[in-house]
């Protein structure tokens, strides 16, 4: 009998890849179909894919990506069963709360991107500070859509220019209202699931981003994955239009 050799993991390596996305943004589809095929409920396929989203981030970081935006929670998905979406906010919470001192340790800034007024003061209240006790650090930005649509963010920009009076804007004034301000625009948009759509996701600051579709769900997502997806983004040619 020989010995075997333990399976490699491979651990993220810009060496390996090239070109590195500077902003990635990620649609983390297919958490229900993951559990469903698993004859489990919804929100554990909610909870795999969190643990997947604490993964990542650890990835993103030892990669040195600059900024990681995640979609996790968008303002149609308010429209979902009570249940789920009591599910969803309670298992998210309980993640990014808990996650924070870790957050600490690698030096990772947290930015909550969406439409907060959905939410109780005291939930907005948490996620404040939860952004608060990160914002010096210097490390990853770790951007978390969360009651996000992105033609609703470009309305409140426009209302926001609307109540200061302009009467002439330029595409800068719109970027430095949306709820990204600041951050560069993401170069890579991964949507895994299989679904080949942008639902409402980063729409203006999209414009010229590379999209990588991908049929694994979510919760599966894994380390390779997202290598393979970094290293196509490193071999196409970005022309932005020119
Ligand atoms: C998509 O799966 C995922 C969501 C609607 C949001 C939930 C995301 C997480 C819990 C991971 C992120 C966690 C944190 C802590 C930020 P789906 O339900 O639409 O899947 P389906 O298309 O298979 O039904």
């Amino acid at each position: 009998m020989f010995w075997s050799r333990k399976k490699k993991t491979k651990k993220a390596n810009a060496a390996d890849i090239g070109v590195l996305p500077r902003h990635l943004a990620i649609i983390m589809d297919g958490n229900g179909r993951w559990a469903t095929r698993r004859g489990m409920p919804r929100t554990a396929g909610h909870k795999a894919g969190s643990e997947n989203f604490v993964r990542t981030v650890d990835a993103c970081d030892r990669l040195g990506i600059q900024c990681l935006t995640v979609y996790a929670f968008s303002t149609e998905n308010w429209q979902r069963s009570d249940d789920e979406v009591q599910g969803i906010l309670k298992i998210m919470h309980a993640y990014i709360i808990k996650y924070v001192p870790e957050l600490m340790k690698k030096n990772i800034r947290l930015r909550i991107l969406g439409d907060l007024s959905y939410f109780d003061e005291e939930s907005r209240r948490a996620l404040g500070d939860s952004e608060k006790k990160l914002e010096n650090n210097t490390g990853l930005t770790l951007c978390i859509a969360l009651s996000y649509g992105g033609r609703n963010e470009i309305k409140q920009a426009l209302e926001s220019l609307i109540r200061e009076g302009r009467t002439e804007v330029t595409e800068e004034d719109i970027s430095n209202r949306l709820y990204t301000a600041g951050l560069p625009d993401p170069d890579l948009v991964i949507r895994t699931g299989g679904e080949k759509r942008i639902s409402n996701f980063l729409l203006w600051q999209s414009a010229y981003a590379e999209y990588y579709f991908s049929d694994v769900l979510w919760p599966d997502f894994d380390e390779d994955c997202l290598l393979e997806a970094a290293s196509e983004f490193g071999r196409r040619k970005r022309r932005f239009g020119k």
